[in-house]
């Protein structure tokens, strides 16, 4: 099967710093790509520049033709309007779509009931816990019907039940519960999560890619120790 994504030693400098060096990565439909690693690793930067919206200046980077992708950041910004405005406004303005206002609205009614916020549609984006403003997104997000969905840290600064609301939302997209099947690349300092919810987890450090393996390999102390010796003490580092 050919890829949805691929990176051939792609290098990206963010003035001094060389945020991402020679990264070759190629995801295909369906998988769950974890992003792990220290502070400063470089997650951020590789989900950006997988986005488009970070130049690189070395390698290549194909996707494949029509892919429709769609990305999460770990702050989301929401304009001082309802969340259903918030969520119309955006299918609105994306071009490729091509959507009226009300087909936007229509559209955006249904993601926010997908992800459990039909009783918040009129409030105010200010006046939404740090949990909801996720969830709204993740609608934002998936109203867009996005092949690849990236995704920073999104239960970063979330509490424990919010993290598993959204971290269930994550899964049930993925898997296709609503008739498409997502595929996923996230940032995640949550290595529980990343067992729970990944088929594959790759390991930077310092813009470099240092591993790549399936998430059982990934979490096999041995096989990781061989695999990759600097993964091995990252893992081993951040279990309690
Ligand atoms: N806009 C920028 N200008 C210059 N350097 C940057 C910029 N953004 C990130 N960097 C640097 O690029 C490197 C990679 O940063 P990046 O944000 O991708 O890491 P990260 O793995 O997402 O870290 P974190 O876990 O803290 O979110 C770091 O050294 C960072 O300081
Ligand atoms: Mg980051």
């Amino acid at each position: 099967m050919s890829a949805l994504l691929q990176l051939d030693q792609v290098s990206v400098q963010l003035g001094p710093v060389l945020a991402l060096s020679g990264v070759t990565l190629r995801v295909h439909a369906g998988e769950r790509v974890a992003l792990v690693g220290a502070n400063g690793s470089g997650k951020s930067s590789l989900l950006r520049t997988l986005h488009g919206l970070l130049p690189w200046h070395e390698g290549r980077m194909q996707c494949s033709p029509g892919l429709r992708q769609a990305m999460l950041f770990q702050r989301p910004h929401l304009l001082r309007a309802s969340v259903l405005t918030n969520v119309t406004l955006a299918l609105w303005l994306d071009r490729d779509l091509g959507l009226s206002w009300s087909d936007a609205r229509i559209r955006g009614l249904q993601a926010l009931q997908r992800v459990g916020l039909s009783a918040v549609t009129q409030q105010s984006g200010r006046q939404l816990s740090s949990g909801q403003l996720q969830r709204v997104a993740l609608a934002r997000a998936l109203a867009r019907q996005p092949d690849l969905l990236l995704l920073d840290e999104p239960t970063a600064s979330l509490d424990p039940h919010a993290k598993r609301e959204v971290e269930s939302l994550m899964q049930t997209f993925a898997q296709g519960a609503d008739g498409r099947a997502l595929t996923l690349i996230w940032a995640s300092h949550n290595l529980g999560q990343v067992k729970r919810l990944a088929t594959r987890v790759v390991y930077l450090e310092g813009g470099r890619l240092l591993a790549d393996l399936p998430v059982a390999d990934f979490f096999n102390a041995a096989m990781l120790a061989e695999h990759s010796p600097a993964a091995h003490a990252f893992v081993q580092g951040e279990q309690p």
